[in-house]
């Protein structure tokens, strides 16, 4: 079978942006080969207290993937089988995967059609409905995973309000939102702990896989720190029954690089999303909404209509990659439908599966490009 043709302008373009800092990641990579330190070395070292920094908390723990440090986050904080775990269902399937492999039971709440992230008033019903008729297959309420879904904030005040009021656990999966900030403070600088992935089309991205769990909570911090090592405090003796999964200085030193990028880069996104928002006005289609507390990365510009498979054909015809963040919501996939319990009706999640376009967005995407974009959606040339 022959490999489809690249598209002129695709969805995403990790190798661009090793392009645009190729002497910079070069030179990095160099001096960690050179070194002969390839495992939690200075550059793991540096990069969690760049990023810690730069979140604005305490600790940063670097590990192996953005699934493992939700996974880790939650064994920090004391979740497992006998748990409830409330978050969403159009997201990443790691959400929902890590909760599962903690044996917790994922508790799936509907979104706020707006922004695609949990809507505090439906999380406040599921936990009240969990509570009232506590069971084998909905235990005990314990945590909430808040996701950050296409790089706009969820909304944290009415979350922690709601987490404070039941005692729950707050972990950020700030996966797709590196940067974002809501009432001006970093997403995964409000939950107890926040999980990052660096996976190569994020927008603070390895060029492999990485991830990093976040909390200005020296104990949790410790206790991710000996999780992700075997429970090694001193080598080849476990305190705690830990796993290997560790950032590898390599990734680390990719990362470092990147991080002083990384504002720059989420503000060439931001002025990419404005222009989409100006070029579209009059297109019909569903376009992102920023609530006044938030400002977004725009890890993706989500567009939404009812005529979404025409329009996408219409786009990769003309060369335009486009993808579907996500085709079926977690509780719609095979691995989960019909057994996972919902914290209410999903009818939003489901709504938003069936609409969601994600056009071209990264940082080197050029203005023409986004012109170009939005000519083929309105269907004819805009004035120069
Ligand atoms: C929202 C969200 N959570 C978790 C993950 C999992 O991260 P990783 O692929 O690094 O395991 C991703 C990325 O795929 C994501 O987008």
């Amino acid at each position: 079978m022959s490999e489809p043709a690249r598209p002129s302008i695709p969805q995403t373009d990790p190798r661009a942006n090793y392009l645009a800092h190729k002497a910079e990641i070069d030179a990095a990579i160099a001096a960690v080969l050179e070194g002969g330190r390839y495992i939690l070395g200075q550059e793991v070292a540096a990069f969690e207290a760049e990023f810690a920094a730069y979140i604005g908390v305490g600790h940063a723990v670097g590990v192996a993937s953005g699934t493992d440090a939700l996974e880790l986050a939650l064994r920090a904080a004391g979740i497992g089988s006998g748990d409830a775990v409330f978050t969403v269902s159009p997201t990443a399937v790691a959400t929902v995967a890590a909760i599962e492999r903690r044996g917790a039971t994922p508790v799936l709440v509907d979104i706020d059609p707006t922004t695609y992230t949990m809507d505090p008033n439906r999380l406040e019903e599921a936990i009240r409905s969990v509570r009232r008729s506590p069971s084998s297959t909905v235990p005990r309420p314990a945590a909430i995973i808040t996701v950050h879904l296409y790089g706009h904030p969820a909304d944290m005040t009415a979350i922690l309000t709601i987490a404070r009021r039941y005692d729950l656990v707050v972990i950020e999966d700030g996966a797709q939102a590196h940067g974002a900030t809501w009432r001006g403070r970093r997403v995964g600088a409000w939950g107890h702990l926040a999980a990052f992935s660096f996976y190569p089309t994020k927008n603070l991205a390895a060029l492999g896989d990485g991830g990093a769990v976040v909390t200005d909570d020296a104990g949790l911090a410790e206790r991710v720190r000996l999780l992700r090592q075997y429970g090694w405090r001193q080598r080849y003796v476990s305190e705690l029954p830990g796993v290997n999964s560790r950032l590898d200085e390599l990734q680390a030193a990719v990362l470092r690089v990147k991080l002083r990028h990384l504002d720059r880069e989420n503000e060439r996104r931001r002025q990419i999303a404005a222009a989409y928002t100006r070029l579209l006005a009059d297109s019909g289609l569903g376009l992102p909404v920023c609530r006044p507390e938030a400002e977004p990365v725009y890890h993706q510009y989500v567009v939404r209509t009812p005529l979404r498979e025409a329009l996408q054909a219409r786009l990769t015809a003309a060369g335009i990659g486009t993808l579907v963040h996500y085709p079926q919501a977690v509780h719609q996939q095979p691995a989960y439908a019909g057994r996972l319990p919902l914290g209410g009706p999903l009818s939003h999640s489901e709504t938003a599966a069936a609409q969601v376009l994600s056009l071209p967005m990264y940082p080197e995407l050029t203005d023409e490009a986004v012109r170009c974009v939005a000519e083929v959606i309105v269907g004819r040339p805009f004035d120069r």
